[in-house]
């Protein structure tokens, strides 16, 4: 696979592509109006996302493109004219979902002829992908990478045309402003701040599929915040693939923002808002970041730090650019300047290579940070990565192994930690009805874990003091103070 490795950094779509790319949304809105096709009779489009909140992100500007053209958003595949599954390359797993669900669409173009089925995100950003649906899935209207997002109006006008099945692989990866938005959820908001990575960690897919670092303007992302709040966010969440990098592709000296900057700006808006942000990485983690955490109490006491492995040769195996030693100092201070913090991680069980003395230094690091959570993942090798071709891969059943033993640990850990909270008054947003018991909200105190508990559904979507009475690993419970 090529290294997009020649990708501008701090690239900006030009204004007028955006507008070229609005005006002919507006040439769909207008011939869906001419068919009488507005209102209750307006087309219907449907998104499904995968993968990580890029994504997401992401799918709330194919949505805002879609209500441009004149769709309206419908709750499933079969009512829906114009499907667009947005795909994630990040496991092997993720990408075999994408394909069955893909694969769906046969029978629902075969009712439905006029069906446009459109497949963007970081699996079709793959050429081998791309060039699959292309050959092996006729039903499949057209494609489009990460990088392509905007360029939606022009390949469903086109498609409604009569055109050509399209195959977009643009390898440009700029910033695009002024996309309209779709927000899928009342009270919580994503916010990009940068695009793109650099590390090319050797297990990793997404430099590869997502382009090099390259950072918005800070006026640009407190333009969007404002708007978000207006519009009655009361979560939002700054996303970037490594947030510590931001404004490096951007600065011109020393004094220009950096990711600490950016939260306490977001944070210095008026309003009744919770901040988080994802990811860190440890390397470039920085006590001017711990500070604005300790500072600003919008910002969650909640630090997302993926560790990966506690072995140093792992680590190093892995490209991550720090050992084990760093990351607990990291850590150190981070508790120290901010006692109450929620800590969490993603870690990879069988990795090439990796003994059962390296997977027994991955359990003392959980042991010495004591993560409220964890997000783990059996390896799985992406082609084109290096980690793809080392040797010792780890046969299936070890990996499997390994991975119970660390839940079980994580949740004996996650279930010791969810004790500091019993008796305890927590500020709660309420996100909605708890799935198991429709007389019971649910919402999250620090972003970590939910906590139920019964109460008027009309605090949907505002924040609640809640008394928490039991734990278990996972969740807390509780009443309304
Ligand atoms: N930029 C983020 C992570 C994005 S991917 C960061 O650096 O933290 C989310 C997680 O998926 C990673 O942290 C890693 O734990 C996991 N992951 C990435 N590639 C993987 C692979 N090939 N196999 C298994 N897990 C993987
Ligand atoms: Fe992947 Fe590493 Fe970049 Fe995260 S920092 S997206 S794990 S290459
Ligand atoms: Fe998946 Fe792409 Fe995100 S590979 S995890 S959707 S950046």
């Amino acid at each position: 696979m090529e290294k997009h490795n020649e990708t501008k950094t701090g690239a900006f779509l030009s204004p007028d592509e955006i507008k070229r790319q609005l005006t002919a949304a507006d040439r769909v809105r207008l011939r869906f109006a001419s068919q009488g096709k507005v209102g209750e009779n307006a087309p219907g489009y449907y998104i499904l996302t995968f993968g990580c909140q890029q994504n997401e992100a992401d799918s709330e500007r194919l949505g805002g493109l879609c209500v441009s053209m004149g769709y309206r958003r419908v709750e499933t595949m079969e009512e829906a004219d114009l499907i667009l599954v947005n795909t994630c390359a990040i496991r092997e797993h993720a990408e075999k979902k994408a394909l069955s669900i893909i694969g769906s669409c046969k029978h629902l173009r075969e009712k439905n002829p006029g069906l446009l089925v459109g497949i963007g995100g970081c699996m079709v950003t793959q050429k081998h992908r791309a060039d699959k649906l292309k050959n092996s899935y006729p039903y499949v209207t057209f494609t489009f990478d990460t990088g392509a997002v905007h360029l939606l109006p022009t390949l469903v006008a086109e498609a409604l045309s009569g055109g050509k099945r399209q195959f977009i692989h643009s390898e440009t990866y700029e910033i695009a402003e002024g996309i309209p938005l779709d927000r899928t959820s009342k009270h919580m908001a994503w916010l990009s701040v940068m695009y793109g990575c650099n590390n090319f960690c050797s297990y990793c897919i997404v430099p590869y599929v997502r382009g090099r670092e390259r950072s918005r303007r800070m006026e640009d992302i407190l333009a969007e915040a404002k708007m978000l709040i207006a519009d009655g966010a009361k979560d939002i969440i700054l996303l970037g693939q490594n947030v510590n990098s931001y404004g490096k592709d951007l600065a011109v000296s020393e004094n220009d923002p950096d990711f600490s900057d950016v939260v306490r700006a977001v944070c210095a808006l008026d309003g009744d808002f919770r901040l988080r942000f994802m990811t860190s990485h440890p390397k470039d983690a920085s006590d001017r970041l711990i500070s604005a955490i300790a500072d600003c109490p919008k910002v969650a006491r909640h630090f997302h730090l993926p560790v990966q492995s506690g072995s140093d040769e792992i680590l190093r195996r892995m490209n991550r650019k720090y050992t084990s030693a760093h990351y607990k100092s990291l850590i150190d201070r981070l508790k120290a300047a901010v006692p109450d913090i929620s800590i969490t991680s993603d870690i990879i069980v069988g990795f090439p290579g990796e003994t059962e003395e390296d997977f027994e230094a991955t359990l003392d690091m959980l042991r010495y940070v004591q993560y409220d959570m964890i997000f783990s993942f059996i390896y799985s090798p992406r082609p084109g990565t290096p980690a793809a071709e080392m040797e010792n891969q780890i046969p299936h059943e070890v990996s499997t192994a390994r991975f119970e033993r660390l839940l079980a640990l994580q949740n004996e850990i996650s279930r010791q930690r969810n004790e500091r909270f019993l008796g305890k008054t927590l500020r709660v947003l309420v996100e909605g009805i708890s799935k198991n018991d429709e007389n019971m909200l649910t919402g999250r105190g620090d972003p970590v874990r939910p906590i139920h508990f019964a109460g008027s559904r009309d605090l949907i979507g505002q924040f609640a003091e809640v008394e928490i009475e039991k734990i278990t690993p996972f969740t807390l419970e509780g009443k309304l103070v």
